[in-house]
């Protein structure tokens, strides 16, 4: 395996922050591996990214909710990898309306499959993959809707709290390896997930989420909040007493 060579596999890759974090890591130096359902926007993004950055940029047909295919998956990305070592950018997610789920368990089921069963089944079908290299970087997007399960958006933030505590304890286990794991909680991101949305505060673009990605991921960081004054608003948010916090309209 050549240390000096990276490949960045991108989950979600058609996601904002995931396509400001394939540009930024190919023009920096590595390949990447764009891995989503949306094939035509891939292969325009890979065409792109190859062009840009004179880095090898291929595209993966991938779909969290498919959770027996994800096996087969990682094998297709390791070979595609070639003799690179392997790093892994986990941003696909699925945030419908708190109000939206209550009138459709289908969009509960959905949220829970792309959030946390087909993040967690993904990334435990590759963790022997960062064990077999003895190294790597993975970068997990959860959320500050992770920190406390609130009334407007409970589900998706059940989802993204499993799936840290999840990350939390994937990242001990490759530490043994020599695999490093950013888990990133972005606050408000202007992205397709959140345009409409009313309450909006502090907005923060995909590029500069993506720039302190990458560092954080350099860094070996455990944790980050993105920017980094959500790490100061959540302690304040987690601390609100629950019998006062029940009553909220949040
Ligand atoms: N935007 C924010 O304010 C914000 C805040 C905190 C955390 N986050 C997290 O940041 C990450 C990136 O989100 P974003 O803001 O960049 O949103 P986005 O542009 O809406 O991207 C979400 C991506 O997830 C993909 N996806 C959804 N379900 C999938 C599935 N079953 N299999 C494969 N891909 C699936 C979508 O693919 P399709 O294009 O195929 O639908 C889409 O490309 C997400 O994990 C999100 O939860 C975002």
């Amino acid at each position: 395996m050549s240390a000096a060579r990276e490949t960045w596999l991108v989950l979600g890759a058609s996601s904002a922050i995931a396509r400001a974090f394939a540009r930024l890591a190919a023009a920096e130096g590595a390949d990447v591996l764009l891995a989503g359902r949306d094939r035509a926007d891939l292969d325009a993004a890979a065409a792109d990214i190859a062009l840009r950055s004179g880095r090898r940029a291929s595209i993966l047909d991938f779909d969290a909710a498919d959770l027996a295919a994800h096996a087969a998956f990682v094998e297709r990305a390791r070979a595609a990898a070639g003799d690179t070592m392997l790093n892994l950018f986990l941003a696909f997610g699925f945030m419908p309306a708190q109000t939206e789920i209550d009138a459709d368990p289908a969009l509960l089921h959905q949220a829970i499959a792309a959030n946390y069963a087909g993040a967690v089944g993904v990334l435990h079908a590759a963790a022997p993959i960062f064990e077999a290299q003895k190294g790597g970087r993975l970068v997990i997007l959860g959320s500050v809707a992770g920190d406390r399960g609130r009334l407007k958006n409970y589900v998706y933030g059940s989802a993204k709290a499993g799936l840290a505590a999840y990350a939390q304890g994937l990242r001990a286990r490759l530490y043994r390896s020599g695999a490093s794991i950013t888990a990133v909680k972005p606050g408000f991101v202007d992205t397709a997930m959140t345009f409409g949305l009313p309450g909006m505060f502090l907005v923060a673009s995909p590029e500069s989420v993506a720039r302190a990605c990458l560092a954080a991921a350099r860094a070996g960081k455990d944790e980050i909040y993105v920017p980094f004054f959500w790490r100061a608003i959540m302690a304040i948010i987690r601390n609100i007493p629950e019998r006062l916090f029940k009553r909220l309209n949040i």
